[in-house]
């Protein structure tokens, strides 16, 4: 299967110019038939159909590990990105006056969990963005000798910026601290492995660039940190001999499963491990490039039209599939509708737009949204002014800031 062919795989193309995977997946048809399939076959056989079930779900456990480069025992099957971080969050043995850096331009997914253990004494720093850019010098300047873990995206959500993780884990483990990965903004779009990168704990959910389903997904827990962290939820899944149940001292399976206390999304798993076959079928690092070649063909289209690129883009390496911009004259949220009115599905983030093309995409799904920002053929019309013809306009992106939040307290509910 090369690149190309698989645009027939989305069904969601024939309608929409679809450049929002940073938000919700379209989801491709082998994921559909997968969960479709599953699901009849439970409809026939009721629970007889779930009697190979622990041999898809290992089959399932193996998919998901290769697409990270990391090994079964390290993979836990989870809900969402805030299940996973919470996993470490609440599992990591903190001592009161610990600290951990997370920084400005994080998903909340990403904040809450680490502000949730202010109860406990621990402290939450943030590093500032500069330029829509995390700097690992501004990281390691707020880090000492109690800082126990750095918790940050692989993507930024907002901006696009692709952090230096490599970077970021040397200058965690030089320290005793470990590195904990939101992976949810690149896993599926850009080449990752575990083992380069040297993360300890990372979170992803499969329905964004991993093409899957609402629902589905999983944690890495580097092997060796495994016994730094307590099951926080325990439970008939979690034990070696899960199928004598009136055993109660069976001890705690050796791998990830000990974090999985129940049952399991069986549909939506079922419909991330078609997404992941799909994926390494066609090689992250074609996927990558492909991406990245669709990005610079839209950032091209969009400084041509004097919209300024807030993303930063001047390094490759920084680069991933989310682009935003300003566009001189037309707010955001104006620009947002204007592109949903013609069926360019992208998102608002604050005061920019975000677009974000996968590999299926094409150059023609990137016109349409240019075709907009060029309005009628004379440009964009003012309310009762004069018609302007865009122009080249400034270069440097503005900062995108949260409001000022020290002291940062997640409050409790008053009873
Ligand atoms: C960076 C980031 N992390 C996490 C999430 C979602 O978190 P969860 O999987 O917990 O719903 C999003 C978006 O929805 C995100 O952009």
């Amino acid at each position: 299967m090369n690149l190309a062919e698989p645009r027939s795989l989305f069904p969601v193309s024939r309608r929409y110019a679809y450049l929002n995977h940073a938000s919700v997946a379209a989801l491709p048809t082998p994921v559909v038939t997968a969960m479709d399939g599953y699901l009849q076959e439970q409809s026939l056989k009721g629970g007889q159909a779930l009697e190979d079930w622990d041999e898809r779900l290992e089959g399932i456990r193996q998919e998901a590990s290769r697409l990270i480069g990391a090994h079964r025992d390290e993979i836990v099957f989870t809900t969402s990105v805030s299940h996973g971080l919470n996993l470490v969050a609440a599992g990591l043995r903190w001592q009161a006056g610990d600290n951990l850096i997370c920084a400005e331009t994080e998903f909340p997914a990403n904040v809450y969990p680490w502000m949730n253990l202010q109860r406990r004494g621990i402290e939450v720093r943030f590093a500032p963005a500069r330029a829509n850019r995390i700097l690992v010098e501004d990281v390691v300047s707020l880090m000492d000798g109690r800082t126990r873990l750095v918790a940050i995206s692989f993507v930024e959500f907002g901006t696009g910026y692709r952090n230096d993780l490599a970077a970021l884990a040397e200058a965690c483990h030089e320290r005793g601290a470990y590195l904990c990965v939101d992976g949810i903004q690149g896993l599926g779009a850009l080449q990752f492995d575990v083992r380069h990168v040297g993360v300890d704990f990372l979170a992803t959910h499969a329905a964004k660039w991993m093409l899957g389903p609402i629902g589905a997904a999983f944690c890495y827990i580097r092997r060796d940190r495994m016994p730094l962290l307590d099951p926080v939820m325990a439970g008939w899944r979690s034990v070696v001999d899960r199928d004598n149940y009136y055993r109660y001292d069976s001890p705690l399976r050796p791998g990830g499963e000990r974090f999985e206390p129940g049952s399991l999304n069986a549909v939506g798993l079922v419909g991330m491990a078609a997404a992941i076959d799909l994926l390494l079928t066609l090689g992250l690092d074609a996927i990558e490039s492909r991406i990245l070649e669709l990005t610079s063909y839209l950032i091209a289209g969009l400084q041509a039209r004097g919209c300024t690129i807030t993303s930063p883009i001047a390094r490759r390496q920084e680069r991933s599939g989310i682009v935003c911009f300003r566009h001189p004259e037309v707010p955001a949220p104006e620009l947002g509708e204007r592109l949903c009115a013609a069926d360019v599905i992208v998102s608002v983030r604050g005061d920019v737009v975000r677009v974000s093309p996968h590999f299926w995409n094409s150059e023609e799904d990137i016109e349409r949204l240019l075709a907009v920002l060029n309005g009628s053929p004379t440009g964009w019309r003012k309310p009762g002014g004069s018609t302007r013809q865009l122009t080249e306009g400034p270069s440097l992106p503005r900062v995108i800031r949260p409001p000022a939040h020290p002291p940062l307290l997640l409050r409790q509910t008053p009873n």
